[in-house]
C-alpha cells in the first residue's frame, strides 16, 4: 500500500481553498493509501502568536479536520510538537539543505514580506517541511499548486541525502488535484485565499453560516465585460468561480461556462453549492466541539501511530548521518 503524508498549519480556521485544495483529497486518499495527516504546529510558530492561541487553534484544527470527513480510525491523524523527531529530522534536513535553495523559495518571499519581525525559521521552514514528509517515507503528498515548489525541494533533500549517506528516504512525488488545486481570493482574485488575505470578505471559512457565503459569492468581484468565459488571465474572478463551483459539484469549470450568460445565477449557484457543500461539515463540527476530551484521545492514538514509524526512521537516519550511539 502506497503511504500519504500531508500537513496543514493551525493558524485560524479551515478555508475553501484548504478544502477543495488538500482537505477533500486526504478524505478519499484515506481509503486506499496508508495516510498520515499532520496539524503542524512547529510551522505556525514561524510567525509569533498570543500566548494560549497555538493549542488552542491545533485543537479547533483537528475538529475541523475530523468534521471533513478525515477518520482517526482510517487514517493517522496527529499534531507535529507530539512527535519530537519532526523536530530533530528537521535540523538534519537544515544541514542538508542549501542556503541558497531556501532563497529560492517563493512563499517566504510572500510570508516575510510586510511583516516587523522575520524569524530564522520562517526562512529554514522548508527544510521542516521535508522533515516531515520524509519521516514517513511518504510516497505521495497531497498538497494545493502553492506548495509544488516545497515538494519540490524535499525530493531535491532526499536526492542530496541519499547520495551522501545512503539509500535512506523514499522520494516522494507532489499530489495536486485537477480542480480546486488554486482558489483564488474572492476579492481580489489574482490572489490566492488565505486565512491572512486583507479582506474577510475574500476568503470563505468552514464555519460561516450559509447566508454569510451566499453574501460572499454575491459580492465576489468578476469585472464589466458580462461575458461567463472559463480564461485565467482574461476572467480571474469569474473563472475563480466557475473553478469553485466545478470543484463543488464535481462537474468541469469550462463546461459549467456555456450554461452561464450572466454573472448573477454564476455567483448564486456557486454559493448555494459551496453552502451545501460546508452544510453537513459543521454539523459534525458542532457535535464535535462538545467532547474536545473525544479529539484529544484520537489526537493521542494518532501520535502513537506516528511516533513508531518516525522513530524508526530516526533510528536509520541516525545511523546514516553517524551520530555516537549512545
Ligand atoms: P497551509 O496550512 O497553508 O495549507 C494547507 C493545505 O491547503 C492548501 N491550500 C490551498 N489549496 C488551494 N487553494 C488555496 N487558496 C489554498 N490555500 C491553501 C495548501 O496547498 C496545503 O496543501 N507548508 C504547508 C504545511 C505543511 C505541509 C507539510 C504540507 C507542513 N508540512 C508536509 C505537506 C507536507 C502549509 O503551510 O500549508
Amino acid at each position: 500500500m502506497s503511504r500519504v503524508l500531508s500537513g496543514i498549519q493551525p493558524t485560524g480556521d479551515l478555508h475553501l481553498g484548504n478544502l477543495l485544495g488538500a482537505v477533500r483529497n486526504w478524505v478519499e486518499d484515506q481509503h486506499t493509501d496508508d495516510s498520515f495527516y499532520c496539524v503542524v504546529d512547529l510551522h505556525a510558530l514561524t510567525v509569533p502568536k498570543g500566548p494560549g492561541e497555538l493549542a488552542a487553534a491545533s485543537l479547533e484544527l483537528a475538529q475541523c479536520l475530523i468534521a471533513s470527513g478525515l477518520d482517526p480510525e482510517v487514517c493517522t491523524l496527529f499534531v507535529q510538537s507530539h512527535v519530537p523527531q519532526h523536530a530533530e529530522l528537521g535540523w538534519i534536513m537544515q544541514c542538508v539543505c542549501g542556503f541558497g535553495q531556501l532563497e529560492r523559495m517563493t512563499q517566504f518571499k510572500d510570508k516575510s514580506e510586510r511583516r516587523d519581525f522575520v524569524s530564522a525559521a520562517l526562512f529554514t521552514y522548508p527544510a521542516l517541511q521535508a522533515a516531515d514528509i520524509l519521516l514517513y517515507d511518504a510516497d505521495r503528498v497531497p498538497v494545493g499548486e502553492d506548495q509544488r515548489q516545497h515538494i519540490e525541494l524535499t525530493r531535491d533533500l532526499a536526492e542530496r541525502f541519499n547520495h551522501r549517506y545512503g539509500d535512506t528516504f523514499t522520494v516522494p512525488e507532489a499530489s495536486i488535484p485537477r480542480a480546486g488545486a488554486r482558489v483564488m481570493d474572492l476579492q481580489n482574485p489574482t490572489d490566492k485565499m488565505s486565512k491572512s488575505a486583507d479582506s474577510p470578505a475574500g476568503t470563505v471559512l468552514l464555519t460561516d453560516p450559509p447566508d454569510a457565503v451566499i453574501k460572499k459569492f454575491k459580492r465576489a468581484v468578476t469585472d464589466s465585460d458580462g461575458v461567463v468565459a472559463f480564461d485565467v488571465a482574461n476572467k480571474p474572478g469569474v473563472t475563480n468561480l466557475l473553478s469553485i463551483l466545478g470543484a463543488a459539484t464535481g462537474r468541469d469549470p469550462e463546461a459549467l461556462a456555456g450554461e452561464y450568460t450572466q454573472y448573477g445565477p454564476l455567483k448564486a449557484d456557486t454559493g448555494e453549492a459551496v453552502v451545501a457543500l460546508l452544510e453537513p461539515l459543521q454539523m459534525r463540527l458542532a457535535e464535535l466541539r462538545q467532547d474536545p476530551a473525544e479529539t484529544s484521545r484520537l489526537l493521542r492514538v494518532g501520535a502513537d501511530k506516528a511516533g513508531a514509524v518516525a522513530e524508526s526512521t530516526m533510528e536509520r537516519v541516525r545511523a546514516a548521518v553517524g551520530f555516537l550511539p549512545r
